[in-house]
């Protein structure tokens, strides 16, 4: 079987040199068993006739949101409906800036804030303009709005100059949709339990002690693994962001003691379960059940308890088919404290991030991370956005499973 057999999958195409680009991979699609639908915004055909896509598609192409002569109305909302997929290739700066900020003066923008499913955009234009605040803003935009951006390449540019602004190539592109499809049902039926965020300890009704931890990290692990077909259930301490994606179950928990509660019952019967939280190791061994006062001394002492060790306890309780990964914030000799911490609390895979790698770590909306596993396999990959480190991440647990 084709690897896009029975695929639906609208194709954008905007008004830049790199529209030559796109009857190339709107062959590649269709070679690849897809069916497309060629959206054009109406700048895009000075680049490439309708004739052309539609030739090569086998489907009249949209561009109007009615046909003149016939008043026959295109319907945005089917083809949102219809598409597995969008695609829009290339995007140029102004299709990006009206997408991600929903200016929907053309079918090529209807048909995007109409979509249903993953949309993907691959941006094409001048290395300025790639470059400038706006377009980075935009692009910023629309990977927080859940839109995969395929970067552009460094090279050659339409204007003779060198930099970054190329399209990237049809081949990747198709590569990346190929990607998409075959890791969306990858998780299908399996349960995944994650901690996540901080936890608070008490010290009195209204102070505590906490960390820095957003949640960030745990939560686009959740988001990938219900993206691919998982039941996900978070159990996350105190944090200002949650999901909204409805099939993302949150257990909001306090303290380390609750989050162990909580872990223990779900990851009893989870068949993968991260833990993505920054538990206190420590809490206050008495909870003052009025506002401690400021004394006349100098020094005050708050005597601490160690927390129940979350990961570890789970790991004692482990079931054959079950994978526990942990998550390792090292600030020195990182991977031997990483490898030895995989062995003590028993876990089939850790994750390492450095806080000496700028851009990883606490509150950033990036990571640097190297995987490791319990038969001694390391994996080091570069900077990404959280999401995208959630993608490597949930890949190399399903690899992990296969060999498990
Ligand atoms: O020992 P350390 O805190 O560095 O280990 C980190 C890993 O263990 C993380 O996966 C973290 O979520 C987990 N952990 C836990 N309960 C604790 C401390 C850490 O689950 N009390």
């Amino acid at each position: 079987m084709k690897s896009l057999e029975g695929k639906h999958i609208v194709l954008g195409i905007t008004g830049g040199i790199a529209a030559y680009k796109s009857a190339v991979l709107l062959r590649l699609l269709i070679k690849r068993g897809a069916e497309v639908q060629v959206v054009m915004t109406p700048a895009a055909k000075e680049f490439i006739t309708p004739v052309t896509l539609s030739t090569l598609s086998g489907k009249p192409v949209v561009s109007e949101f009615f046909t003149a002569n016939t008043g026959e109305w295109h319907s945005h909302v089917d083809l949102g409906l219809w598409a597995d997929l969008m695609v829009v290739a290339p995007a140029t700066a102004s299709t990006l800036g009206k997408m991600a900020n929903g200016i929907a003066d053309n079918m090529l923008v209807t048909t995007y804030l109409s979509a249903k499913e993953h949309v993907m955009v691959a941006p094409a234009m001048d290395l300025d303009m790639y470059a400038s605040p706006s377009t980075q803003r935009n692009l910023a935009t629309l990977a927080s709005d859940g839109v995969e951006i395929i970067e552009a390449a460094e090279g050659e540019l339409a204007s003779h100059l060198v930099g970054k602004g190329r399209m990237a190539e049809p081949e990747a592109i198709v590569e990346r949709v190929e990607q998409f499809f075959s890791r969306r049902h990858d998780m299908a039926g399996m349960k995944v339990a994650i901690t996540v965020g901080p936890t608070y300890e008490k010290i009195d009704p209204v102070r505590f002690i906490g960390n820095y931890s957003s949640g960030k990290m745990g939560f686009a692990l959740a988001e990938e693994c219900a993206s691919r077909g998982a039941e996900v259930i978070a159990i996350a301490g105190p944090v200002t962001n949650y999901p909204s994606n409805p099939s993302i179950r949150v257990l909001k928990v306090e303290s380390a003691e609750e989050m162990n509660a909580e872990a223990l019952k779900v990851c009893a019967s989870a068949d993968v379960s991260i833990f993505a939280a920054a538990v206190a190791d420590y809490r206050p061994e008495r909870v003052s059940d009025h506002k401690i006062k400021r004394e006349n001394s100098e020094d005050m002492t708050i005597r601490l308890v160690r927390n129940p060790d979350i990961a570890r306890n789970v790991a004692e309780l482990k079931k054959d088919g079950q994978t526990l990964v942990g998550f390792a914030l090292e600030t020195d000799d990182a991977l031997n404290n990483a490898e030895r911490k995989l062995e003590k609390k028993n876990l089939d895979m850790m994750v390492l991030n450095s806080l000496e790698d700028k851009g990883a770590g606490f509150r950033t909306d990036t990571n640097k991370v190297t995987v490791i596993t319990r038969d001694g396999f390391r994996k080091a990959f570069p900077l990404k956005s959280k999401k995208e480190v959630a993608t490597d991440i949930v890949d190399m647990i399903l690899e992990l499973r296969k060999k498990q």
